[in-house]
């Protein structure tokens, strides 16, 4: 691998089959993605979850027919939009584990499920803690990423708190202990950013449903990662692009 630089394409709570949201858009969004990544450093598309509104079949099939055309690295995990009507099975027969590890010369990434059949809340549970500390182990010279569709930390401007990850507790401080230090994740629909001792902590908005909040609007994050810091670019539906974060990563 020549560059030393990378570029993660993370998109978050596509909700296909969601009134108001458009397959079409999704497919223009994927090609412009797929054509950024031809000009790219090591790209990967990462994606957090919330691909259906209900999990269904028919909504699965339309993501994954457009998802599956495109030719770029990429990293997909469920939601909790994609559980429901017991969808786990469905994502497992499209997609594969409903966890999944990248590695490169440059980053180590481990994306957890963080949903529960019908369950709207996050849970990654101790049961995983030894697969999580057993990957990050002797990758010291790479950037640690953990990501996952729910929040660890309680996001603004999203009102009462009540889906935060049940032990983000414990999974922060396993985290902090094999040297993470970068979280990526969405489920929130509000593009935010946190610092938390030597870890960074940043949520994606939503790619497409409509319930988005405030003055947001839908969109994906560019990642660029370069010489131990990461900028975060928001990509608007409507081509607008925001130069939303840059932070220093710890290794
Ligand atoms: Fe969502
Ligand atoms: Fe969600």
């Amino acid at each position: 691998m020549s560059s030393s630089k990378m570029t993660i394409f993370h998109m978050s709570d596509i909700h296909l089959g969601e009134s108001g949201v458009h397959t079409q858009d999704f497919r223009r969004i994927l090609d412009g993605i797929e054509k950024k990544c031809q000009e790219a450093d090591n790209p990967l598309l990462l994606v957090t979850g919330d691909l259906t509104s209900d999990g269904l079949r028919e909504e699965y099939e339309d993501f994954a027919r457009e998802f599956l055309k495109i030719d770029v690295p990429n990293i997909i995990i469920p939601g909790n939009h994609d559980e429901r009507n017991y969808g786990s099975s469905v994502f497992e027969e499209l997609f594969g584990s409903r966890f999944k590890t990248f590695d490169n010369d440059i980053i180590a990434l481990f994306a957890a499920d963080s949903a529960e059949p019908d369950n709207d809340a996050g849970h990654v549970g101790r049961e995983n803690y030894g697969r999580i500390r057993e990957f990050f182990t002797k990758k010291d010279d790479k950037v640690k990423i953990f990501a996952l569709h729910h929040h660890l930390v309680a996001i603004p401007h999203t009102g009462r708190e009540h889906n935060v990850v049940e032990d983000a507790g414990d999974l922060l401080a396993v985290l902090g202990e094999v040297g993470c230090s970068l979280v990526l994740h969405g489920h929130r629909h509000v593009p935010w950013y946190w610092k938390l001792n030597d870890m960074s902590l940043y949520c994606t908005g939503t790619l497409l449903s409509r319930r988005i909040r405030g003055a947001h609007s839908q969109a994906y994050t560019r990642i660029e990662l370069e010489e131990g810091s990461a900028s975060f670019h928001l990509h608007e539906i409507d081509g607008t692009i925001h130069d939303f974060a840059e932070v220093q990563l710890h290794r």
